[in-house]
Formats: structure tokens, C-alpha cells, sequence
């Protein structure tokens, strides 16, 4: 069976007011648009499509392979948006599922929900409602007595007896494909100039045909965004939601409230997180370690057993039994082997700390590859940048750094080589030797 999502993306979103599309709102790092792509796609047969009006291009641009687009234009609401679908979809589906794009928390599984119901209906229609005491502005759900759907009458047009409706209308919806292409045509015009897609549950019933609808009983789900009020309901309960698989998965989260854990990122057993820990992107961390509080991960891997205090990481990989913070910075390209120690307020970018190396207090390494269990003391700094070109620092492994060394690079220091205190080494430092000085020279052999 063939079966093809739709998902309404040309509204204006006005109540954003924004100029970036409602839809390419972040929601915990992604455009919104991104989770209900990814849920159509999984319950669905064929590459959806994405219907796009309002900063088409720019939606267009994210959405890429992954949906097939149309537009429409003007919008002239929801039912009309459905119907730029037909050319392109009449005969080429059994089921046609339709979302709105502004409803970041719906999942795969209550799509195929809806799917598998829809299968087993002799009418035309499946829809999704929830029973919520915030109506949030949402078409409200009417029956008969003895319980038949019988229409969604959208909030501005609803009788106050009908506001004190709480079944809502959710917006999800699993149509056989046959039946929706002409009961569009028949959607007749609301007073606000409108063709509501709701409007087919009425259409439904007046065809003697049953709707189907199914009762949700995840309200986080139905959260639809129009404003950015909803916006932050929304990021908050997809971190929560987020949060909560973590923790079933093996995480200690001391309080996930104020834990920021992106869809995305995976986390070892026994892991613990403090409180203010955020945990961005494509970031992986391994079992056993303590992060946090206060702490940022983007883009990297944390191997196991690492420590992580207070510190902001960024495209950088942390081998297992790392030990950093407080107030550590790694930047981009930034590599600490295995037990490395790194203390506070340091910085490393595009280079490698060696096996069991010790970057204690104050310091700045930037271009450079150090070896195996080197001391590099309070305040060493490599200068690596000559206002033109960025240069490269080489420390051997063994090596011991004094407190104050600058590395001015070009620059290799050999194995078991020593810089005294405020040496500035502008020269190359052969094996086992020691330097002193500004700038740098041998004082003697260190193994003398
Ligand atoms: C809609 C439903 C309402 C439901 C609510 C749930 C209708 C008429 N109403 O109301 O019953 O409770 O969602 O969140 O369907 N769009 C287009 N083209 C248009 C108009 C809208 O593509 O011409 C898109 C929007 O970009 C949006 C979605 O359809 O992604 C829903 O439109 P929106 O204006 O947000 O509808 P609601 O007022 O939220
Ligand atoms: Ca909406």
C-alpha cells in the first residue's frame, strides 16, 4: 500500500513576527520543520511533500532531497494547501497523511497510528484529537451523543457552548487518497476567505462515511506553534521528552529541568549530568563520565570516564579518563588523548595534548602537537599566529614546559627537553635539553 505524507508549510506565521519562516524556527537546535519531516518520513511509503508559500525559498533550501516541494500561493488556508498536492499525487497513493509543519513534537509512531487505523476504516477519514483543559486557540472536536465525530468547528467560528469543547483538533489526519482529491474541491469557503482542511470531517459525514478518530493521550504532541510562546513550550518538551529517554537509557540527571540535551546527541551508561549542562548536536558521550555543572558540548566526543567541570567544548575529542575545568575552552580541532589533564582557564585549538599530558592553569595552545605525558606550566602560551599565517608548535613527548614559556612558531621542543620560567623560545629545543631566557638559549644538558 502506498502511502504519502503532506506536510503544510506556506502559512505566514504571522504571530511569530519574524522574517525567518515560522517553520525554520529551532527547536532544540533543528528547524522545526526537521522533526515533522522526519516523522512523515518514517510513516510513510514515499518522499514526502512539503507544501510552501511564505519564505518558499528558504524552506525549499533546507528541506533539499529530502521532501519534494510545491507551492502555494496564495494561501488561501489549509484545505486549499492540500489541494496544490493532487496534480502531483492523484493516483499515486492509497493514503495520504497530512500534518501541519509547525508541530514539532508529533512522532513517527502516532503517524503510523493513524496510518494503521485508517487501514482498517471503511470510511474515508482518520484523525487525531486530544483531550486538553487548555484549548490553546485549536478547532474543537464535535459529536453526536453516542460519540460519532461529526465536525471541527475552528475556534473563531465556534458558539460558546462549542468553546467549552476540550477534544481538539491535534492536525493530523490519514485520508484515502481517492476520496480526499474530490472532497477538496467541495470545501466550501469559510467567512474568514478561508478552505479549512477541517472541513472534510463534515464533508465525511454528510457522505454517510465514518471518521475515525483516535484519542492522543500525549498533549506535548498537539503542541502546534503560532507564537513564540508555543515556541518555548515546545523546546522545553522536546528537551524534557529528550531528558526523560536519557534517564531510562542508564543517565543520571540531577536535574533535568535545567539539563539541555539536543535530539541527537548520545550518552553512555552511568554518565551523570549536572545542572546547566548543555549538550549540543552531533555530540557523543561515553559511559562512566560526570559532566558539569555549567558546562557546553558542541559537535564532539567524549570518551568514558571523563570529568568535565564548568568548561565549553566545540568540535573537539576527548579521549577516555580526561579531567578538565573549571573554565576549560576547547575549540575546533582541539584533541586531548587519554588521561589528559587540562585546569582552569586554558585554551586549546587544533592540536593534540598526548597521552597523560598536564596543561594545569592559564594557558593557550593553538597549532600544536604535544606528546606523551608533558608538563606544560602555568601561562605557556604558543604563538602561533604572525598576523598572516597560523604556525605550528611540535612539544616531544616528556617534555616540561616552564611556568610563563612562550612558543613562538614555528617551533619544535624536543623530548625531555626544558624551557625555564619566562623563556621565549624562538628556536628549535633539541632532545633532553634545557632552555632559558628571552630568547631562549641551552643552559646545559638536563641529564647532565
Ligand atoms: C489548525 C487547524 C485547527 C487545529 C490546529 C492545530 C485548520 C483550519 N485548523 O489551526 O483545527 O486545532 O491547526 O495546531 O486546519 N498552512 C498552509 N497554507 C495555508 C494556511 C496554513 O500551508 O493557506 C499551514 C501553516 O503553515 C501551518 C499549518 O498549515 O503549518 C496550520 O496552519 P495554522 O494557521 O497554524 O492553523 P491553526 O490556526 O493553528
Ligand atoms: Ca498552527
Amino acid at each position: 500500500m502506498k502511502i504519502v505524507s503532506i506536510l503544510l508549510a506556506a502559512g505566514q506565521g504571522t504571530r511569530m513576527k519574524s522574517d525567518l519562516p515560522k517553520v525554520l524556527h529551532p527547536v532544540c537546535g533543528r528547524p522545526m520543520i526537521a522533526y515533522a519531516l522526519e516523522a512523515a518520513r518514517a510513516a510513510s511509503t514515499e518522499t514526502p511533500v512539503v507544501v510552501i508559500g511564505h519564505g518558499g525559498e528558504a524552506v525549499r533550501d533546507y528541506v533539499g532531497d529530502a521532501a519534494r516541494c510545491i507551492v502555494q500561493e496564495p494561501q488561501l488556508g489549509t484545505g486549499h494547501a492540500v489541494l496544490q498536492a493532487e496534480s502531483l499525487l492523484r493516483g499515486q497513493a492509497d493514503l495520504v497523511l497530512v500534518t501541519y509543519a509547525d508541530m514539532p513534537l508529533m512522532r513517527a509512531e502516532t503517524l503510523l497510528r493513524l496510518v494503521e487505523a485508517q487501514k482498517a476504516n471503511p470510511g474515508p477519514l482518520t484523525l487525531l484529537t486530544v483531550i486538553a483543559d487548555d484549548p490553546r486557540g485549536f478547532g474543537r472536536i464535535l459529536r453526536t451523543t453516542d460519540g460519532m465525530v461529526q465536525a471541527i468547528v475552528e475556534e473563531a467560528s465556534a458558539t460558546p457552548e462549542q468553546l467549552r469543547i476540550n477534544e481538539l483538533n491535534v492536525g493530523a489526519y490519514c485520508f484515502s487518497a481517492d476520496w480526499l482529491w474530490d472532497a477538496l474541491h467541495r470545501i466550501p469557503l469559510s467567512p474568514k476567505g478561508e478552505y479549512y482542511l477541517t472541513d472534510t470531517v463534515e464533508l465525511a459525514v454528510r457522505d454517510h462515511l465514518a471518521v475515525q478518530p483516535i484519542v492522543s493521550d500525549d498533549l506535548d504532541e498537539a503542541i502546534g506553534v503560532n507564537t513564540r510562546v508555543h515556541l518555548a513550550e515546545a523546546t522545553r518538551a522536546m528537551f524534557r521528552r529528550t531528558a526523560r529517554a536519557h534517564m531510562l537509557a542508564g543517565v543520571t540527571l540531577i536535574d533535568p529541568d535545567s539539563t539541555y540535551i539536543e535530539p541527537g546527541v548520545t550518552i553512555g551508561r552511568d554518565t551523570v549530568l549536572w545542572p546547566n549542562t548543555h549538550l549540543r548536536g552531533r555530540t557523543a558521550v561515553g559511559e562512566g563520565c560526570e559532566i558539569g555543572p555549567e558546562t557546553i558540548i558542541v559537535d564532539s566526543q567524549i570518551g568514558q570516564r571523563c570529568k568535565i567541570l564548568k568548561s565549553v567544548l566545540e568540535q573537539a575529542v576527548v579521549e577516555d579518563e580526561v579531567d578538565m575545568g573549571p573554565f576549560a575552552h576547547l575549540r575546533k580541532g582541539a584533541h586531548l588523548c587519554r588521561g589528559v589533564h587540562m585546569g582552569n582557564f586554558g585554551e586549546v585549538k587544533d592540536s593534540v595534548l598526548g597521552p597523560g599530558t598536564k596543561m594545569g592553569h592559564f594557558s593557550y595552545i593553538g597549532n600544536a602537537v604535544v606528546g606523551a605525558d608533558v608538563n606544560i606550566g602555568a601561562g605557556t602560551i604558543t604563538c602561533n599566529y604572525d598576523g598572516v599565517r597560523k604556525n605550528q608548535t611540535e612539544i616531544g613527548e616528556g617534555a616540561f614546559i616552564g611556568s610563563d614559556t612562550m612558543l613562538v612558531a614555528p617551533v619544535k621542543i624536543g623530548r625531555r627537553a626544558k624551557t625555564g620560567a619566562g623563556a621565549v623560545v624562538t628556536r628549535d629545543v633539541p632532545d633532553d635539553t634545557l632552555v632559558v631566557g628571552v630568547p631562549a638559549r641551552p643552559l646545559k644538558k638536563t641529564n647532565e
